[in-house]
């Protein structure tokens, strides 16, 4: 797992003032999203072979940056700012062979019906993020008890609360499109 802190935090440090108080929650978000993407690779009989998610640039980099719009941006419509952030990374690190990759990766992440085949990466990762943000109440196979191991790790520090303040504000400002980000 500590290859996999490094790594997040390689791509979020230069973020932690746009992060400020946020910085534990949001970082905790994204390891247990990563957390939840190797859990459904493990269960999957269709990709035993393919490198374990958390190990690989995509899904670093699509993990890292899925949400950080919402502080880079100050926008709740933080779609597009993320994917922009995660491109520039992808730039940085001479990677745009996944620029079209992780840009669906991050685009479709709260889409609200699938994606793609179960264990193409788009619909692991949304369904990774799905895992988290409904508590474990939607887990797509993955345990009640592993689900349970992966958040006692890795506290949720004040994310859910985060997005939920986030959304009232939003639905005050803009009642007719109180959630931009979702789209079917
Ligand atoms: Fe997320």
């Amino acid at each position: 797992m500590s290859a996999v802190i490094e790594e997040v935090d390689r791509r979020l440090m230069p973020w932690r003032q746009e992060l400020g108080a946020d910085w534990d929650a949001y970082r905790n978000h994204v390891r247990r999203v990563l957390a939840f993407c190797d859990e459904l690779h493990a269960i999957s009989f269709r990709a035993p072979h393919t490198p374990v998610p958390s190990t690989t640039e995509e899904f670093l980099t699509a993990a890292a940056f899925h949400d950080l719009g919402i502080w880079s941006a100050g926008a709740f419509d933080y779609v597009p700012p993320s994917v922009e952030l995660a491109r520039q990374w992808l730039r940085e690190q001479d990677r745009g062979d996944l620029r079209t990759l992780v840009t669906e990766m991050i685009s479709d992440h709260h889409k609200v019906r699938r994606a793609g085949p179960p264990a193409s990466p788009i619909e692991v990762f949304r369904r990774a993020d799905t895992m988290d943000v409904s508590f474990g109440l939607v887990r797509f196979g993955v345990t009640r008890q592993r689900y349970s191991a992966v958040s006692k790790q890795l506290p949720d520090n004040g994310f859910h609360r985060r997005l939920v303040s986030l959304t009232i504000r939003r639905t005050r400002e803009h009642p007719t499109s109180p959630l931009p980000m979702f789209k079917w």
